[in-house]
């Protein structure tokens, strides 16, 4: 399991929205602290976590999609279904990793991540590349 950090090659250059990407991947950050700390409290632990990066991601996710309405971009339901299967994703991983193995949270763990820097590359950029113009008028 690799640990995942910030790079600035992931920024959209929007800025409310990069200081939030890098927020996501902090709370991922703390994810794999769990994963790789002491074993004490463990699980206790890793359900906190797993809450507050639902949670966040939740926020995160909504407020992007404000963003897309607000600046009317067409790929707005695509864009959408993409981080509504993520948050699925994660709700259906949250309740059995709440009774699953440490390997098992590794593995989630890296799924996450690739998700995220994977749509940040891609998906984000693109909506991004649309909306800058726009916002610089
Ligand atoms: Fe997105």
């Amino acid at each position: 399991m690799k640990k995942i950090e910030w790079n600035d090659d992931y920024l959209i250059q929007i800025p409310e929205i990069d200081i939030q990407h890098k927020k996501l991947l902090a709370v991922s950050k703390e994810f794999y602290d769990i994963l790789t700390g002491t074993q004490e409290n463990y699980k206790t632990n890793m359900s906190k976590i797993l809450v507050s990066l639902t949670d966040y991601t939740k926020y995160h996710f909504s407020n992007e999609e404000d963003f897309l309405k607000k600046y009317n971009y067409p790929g707005i339901s695509a864009h959408k279904a993409a981080h509504d299967n993520f948050i699925m994703e994660l709700n259906a991983q949250v309740r059995r990793l709440s009774n699953s193995s440490i390997e098992e949270g590794k593995r989630f763990y890296e799924y996450i991540v690739s998700w995220i820097l994977t749509h940040i590359a891609k998906a984000d950029k693109i909506w991004a590349n649309f909306i800058r113009p726009k916002l610089e008028k």
